[in-house]
């Protein structure tokens, strides 16, 4: 099976957690579009969900494939977040952001009671770091910013480069307004450290490390899906 019928399966594996009635966070990037794409047919047979995308993009498909959408002012208390992930590690800690979604990915899971996060086996690392970690940063003052970072985590033991993420030549903005560095520092030994040193630097808005907020991972592979629970 190839990488987008594995996504299709993860998210197919996933659908079956979604329960009449819920009050659904609906995730960003290629797997999570797949579970939209599922979500929809099982809302025109007559599921009826609310919906809180985490991006534009999310909004844009569930509304075009007409699944009712609120808004975390209308609903702030979400029973279920589905989304994908770019690493999937030891305890379901996450790396996401690879699709510059990660500050609205992450204030919509933290609204759930639960995360289940969907990927192909790709994604299962034994350690967090080899996808570069999207760190999302306010425009102003960037490079002293970048410098702030660099310095925290050579605090930590970790170097690399800091690469402001650009598309079609232009700077990327995050639907919030803020920019992306992506950090190149390889394997992260300790992420909760490089977590919290993240959030003491002013011009860091988010990162994309994702700790202790998903409970339930489904993969699939090529031997069928694995369910993953957090400890
Ligand atoms: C979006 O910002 C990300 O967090 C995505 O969830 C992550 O990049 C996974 O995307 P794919 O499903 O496209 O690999």
């Amino acid at each position: 099976m190839d990488a987008k019928g594995l996504k299709i399966e993860a998210a197919r594996a996933a659908l079956a957690h979604v329960e009449d009635g819920m009050r659904l966070g609906i995730g960003t990037g290629s797997t999570a579009a797949e579970f939209v794409r599922l979500l929809a047919e099982k809302v025109s047979g007559g599921m009826r969900i609310i919906g809180v995308p985490t991006s534009e993009r999310t909004a844009a498909l569930c509304a075009e494939l007409g699944v009712t959408l609120s808004t975390l002012e209308e609903t702030p208390e979400l029973d279920l977040t589905i989304d994908g992930a770019d690493e999937v590690g030891p305890g379901l800690d996450l790396i996401k952001g690879g699709g510059g979604a990660l500050l609205r990915e992450k204030i919509v899971a933290a609204a759930s009671a639960r995360m289940i996060v969907i990927a192909d086996e790709s994604k299962l690392v034994d350690a967090l770091g080899r996808f570069p970690l999207p760190i999302e940063v306010n425009r102003f003052g960037l490079r002293a910013t970048e410098l702030a970072v660099a310095r925290a985590a050579s605090n930590l033991g970790l170097s690399g480069p800091l690469t402001l993420r650009v598309t079609n030549g232009q700077p990327f903005v995050t639907d919030g307004g803020h920019l992306i560095l992506d950090a190149s520092f390889g394997r992260i030994p300790d992420t909760r450290a490089l977590s919290n040193a993240l959030h003491a630097v002013p011009g860091v808005v988010e990162h994309g490390l994702f700790l202790g907020m998903a409970q339930l991972a489904v993969i699939a592979g090529s031997g069928g899906i694995r369910t993953i629970q957090a400890n």
